[in-house]
């Protein structure tokens, strides 16, 4: 499935799409440059789950940060610092997917190797000032 998004109102009516099918336990790999608008994403996927947009930010130096207010549990990541997989080990990544929350990474093709098969797919690509491509499979 492919989205164009206009704004980063629209992307986070994406995400916050995709939340309502959301039950726990699912992994998703945010894939995009730097500035694509992995981490609006999120935030569209918080706030429509329940939790405080306000709190999310790129976890890029400290690789995780969890948002629980809302009806599901928000584990996000961010793989973009990431040395390889020890340091996504050593967070306890595994045990992170075992949460029933839902694991959302961002530079997810950075440590491919680790993510769950079912994983939900991501891909933000930046095609103007305001439009990005959200493909998600
Ligand atoms: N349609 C859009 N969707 C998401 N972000 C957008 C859009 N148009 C412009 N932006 C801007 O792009 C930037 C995306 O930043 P961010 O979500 O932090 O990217 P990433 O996490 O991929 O590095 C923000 O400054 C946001 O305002
Ligand atoms: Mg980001």
């Amino acid at each position: 499935m492919t989205r164009i998004s206009n704004s980063v109102k629209e992307t986070e009516a994406i995400a916050a799409e995709m939340a309502k099918s959301l039950r726990g336990g699912e992994c998703i790999a945010l894939d995009g440059e730097l500035g694509a608008g992995k981490t609006q994403f999120v935030r569209g996927l918080v706030a429509a789950l329940g939790g405080d947009p306000h709190s999310v930010s790129s976890p890029t130096y400290v690789l995780l940060n969890i948002y629980d207010r809302g009806r599901l549990k928000v584990f996000h990541l961010d793989a973009y610092r990431v040395g390889g997989a020890d340091d996504f080990e050593a967070i306890g990544f595994a045990e992170l997917l075992e949460q029933r929350g839902v694991v959302v990474v961002e530079w997810a093709g950075r440590v491919h190797d680790l993510l769950p098969k079912s994983v939900i797919r991501v891909k933000i690509e930046a095609v103007g000032e305001t439009e990005r491509q959200i493909e998600v499979s």
